[in-house]
């Protein structure tokens, strides 16, 4: 079993009736269901947490740090100017891919830089929910590829 902490940032608890023209109808339980599938066909096991503050990601991903070997995690608008949690999730050393729904390289300039990004071993954004999908797959692929190194 491969556990994946999968993280969501602010306002992402008001996904399915939050700008739905930018961000698509896909509530998170919705989005939460669909890795679920995901998980289940590759030998993943999720934990999943949202939080509208910053600290409380920073306390969760210091307490998974034992249990995860990797992150998939959605900053929300914190991907712009946290470095706090962008240094919790250096701190704790573990793959991480950072997905978002829409493509924040065609919105506006403050969307453009992602001060998590440069930490992560990819970012996926702009396929609405499937990010999230694409993102897991590429995580899990990923891991499977640092594994198999080591082995070697
Ligand atoms: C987002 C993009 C961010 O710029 C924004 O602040 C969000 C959602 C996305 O998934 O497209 O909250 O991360």
């Amino acid at each position: 079993m491969t556990n994946i902490l999968v993280l969501h940032g602010p306002n992402l608890n008001l996904l399915g009736t939050r700008e739905p023209e930018v961000y698509g109808r896909y509530t998170l339980a919705d989005i939460e269901r669909e890795l679920t599938a995901v998980a289940q066909t590759r030998s993943a096991r999720l934990r999943f947490y949202q939080s509208n503050h910053e600290g409380a990601l920073i306390d969760t991903i210091h307490e998974n740090r034992d249990w995860a070997a990797g992150i998939l995690i959605n900053p929300g608008a914190l991907t712009h100017y946290s470095y706090a949690l962008r240094d919790g999730l250096a701190a704790v050393a573990l793959p991480v891919v950072e997905v978002h729904l829409s493509n924040v390289h065609a919105r506006e300039s403050f969307r453009h830089r992602s001060v998590i990004a440069p930490i992560c071993l990819g970012q996926i954004g702009g396929f609405g929910w499937r990010s999230y999908r694409l993102g897991l797959l590429a995580l899990l692929e990923e891991l499977e590829v640092l594994t198999e190194s080591k082995r070697a």
